[in-house]
């Protein structure tokens, strides 16, 4: 289980995000309902069952959009393990000092996130912040850069982040499917981009990479914006 901002450097010159973050595994393997906080235990428990249904046929449609079969993705591993955090930005006295989670991709292959009504949610659009406002019921698709990485950017992960407010907090859930319950410890594990989708007019853009060098490579540069998938490009 993982408490406090875990994206954060917290020795680099980027301002600190205006946010806290609880999370932990939720698939393949749930924790048990003991180690849930009993304040939203059945609902997370609940929560990303559906949520893992619903991601694994998001992964079948854009398996078919690839023009893969439809379980492409899923034998992939691509949404195997589910890491679900709950985030809490507070009410900010000085919001344009600071950014809830400033500029990033996400560093998984796709993110469900479910936003509260207070909005603050922006996505660079031709260079561009664009809000993604808030709509009852809707969840946010985000793709993300292991996706990219093995679509060999025929989809393409987009930088993102989260204004502070002086009203909140603000709440979001974020469902981060990844390839395995502790991507970190599953060293082994290798992607490039899928044999499939390569030809002359489409030779690879990365190189086979491990989860591992990417992830700390991704740590390390924190949430500065800048891409996360330079060094593995061939
Ligand atoms: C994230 C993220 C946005 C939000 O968790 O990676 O971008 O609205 N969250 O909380
Ligand atoms: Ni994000």
């Amino acid at each position: 289980m993982v408490f406090g901002d875990f994206m954060n450097k917290s020795l680099s010159d980027q301002p600190v995000n205006w946010r806290d973050t609880f999370g932990f595994a939720v698939a393949p393997d749930p924790p048990k309902p003991e180690e849930i906080p009993s304040v939203c235990r059945d609902i997370a428990i609940e929560y990303s069952k559906q949520l893992r249904e619903l991601g694994f046929r998001i992964f079948e449609l854009l398996s078919e959009a690839l023009g893969l079969d439809p379980c492409y993705l899923k034998e992939l591993k691509c949404g195997e393990g589910l890491f679900i955090a709950g985030h809490y930005y507070p009410a900010c006295p000085e919001p344009e000092l600071t950014m809830g989670a400033t500029k990033h991709t996400d560093s998984n292959f796709m993110t469900l996130l479910l936003q509260d009504q207070l909005g603050g949610l922006q996505v660079l659009h031709q260079n561009q912040w664009v809000n993604v406002p808030p709509l009852h019921g809707a969840l946010v698709v985000n793709l993300g850069d292991l996706l990219q990485l093995i679509t060999n950017d025929m989809f393409v992960s987009v930088n993102h982040r989260v204004l502070s407010k002086n009203i909140g907090p603000r709440i979001s859930l974020a469902g981060f499917f990844v390839n395995s319950p502790d991507p970190f410890q599953d060293s082994s594990k290798v992607y490039g981009p899928i044999k499939e989708l390569l030809s002359e007019e489409n030779p690879p853009i990365y190189k086979d990479t491990s989860i591992k060098d990417y992830l700390a490579y991704y740590i390390a540069k924190g949430l500065d914006g800048s891409s996360a998938l330079e060094p593995f490009k061939l």
